[in-house]
């Protein structure tokens, strides 16, 4: 008997990296992390362990795959991706606070999604958000873009959403807060 072969976050990239490369890249690359997802979701763990909450798997001018493992009970600041996003999340949640414009180049967020594992969730280049971690342990996801984000000139707001700044990485993760939820926001489910 042979025995099964777990998925890995190697093999993710793979697959990944192929279905970029299809015609239908948007679709093929949410099918994939669709059954990666399910598959990690299984398995009831992590993938992978790491001090950092966000590791960088693959970079190229076309695709860019992190593996995201939030901390429980921290808040990142409201960004841009200029570029297709897809979030598969195969462990815990994710709360997401989606961001409308408000006048010049302000933003405040409008709507809070929570997002459990696991499911696949989409957002367009115009995009602006927040991830948060509500439940009590780590969560677990791949964060996937139709583009090379970090080579991408965008943008990362205070908490506050006034004045936007060229993204930073370091600034980015410097900008984590403990979550602080405003009750008035529209909310909704996705599992
Ligand atoms: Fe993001």
């Amino acid at each position: 008997m042979v025995a099964a072969t777990l998925p890995t976050l190697a093999s993710a990239v793979l697959d990944l990296i192929e279905a970029r490369a299809t015609s239908d890249p948007l679709n093929a690359l949410r099918d994939v992390l669709h059954m990666y997802v399910q598959q990690f979701h299984s398995t009831g763990s992590l993938v992978q362990e790491a001090v950092d909450d966000e590791v960088l798997l693959h970079v190229s001018p076309s695709l860019t795959v992190y593996h995201i493992t939030l901390s429980p009970g921290v808040q990142y600041p409201p960004h841009n991706h200029l570029m297709d996003a897809l979030v598969g999340i195969y462990k815990g949640s994710e709360m997401n606070l989606i961001y409308s414009p408000r006048d010049g180049s302000r933003v405040s967020a409008a709507t809070r999604q929570e997002v459990h594992a696991p499911s696949v969730i989409h957002m367009d280049a115009n995009a602006v958000h927040a991830v948060a971690n509500t439940g009590p342990g780590r969560s677990g996801a791949l964060h996937v873009y139709l583009g090379d984000l970090p080579g991408t000139r965008r943008q990362l707001w205070a908490a506050d959403g006034l004045q936007p700044e060229d993204f930073d990485n370091a600034r980015y993760l410097v900008g984590a807060r403990p979550i602080a939820l405003n009750s008035n926001l529209e909310g909704k489910e996705t599992s």
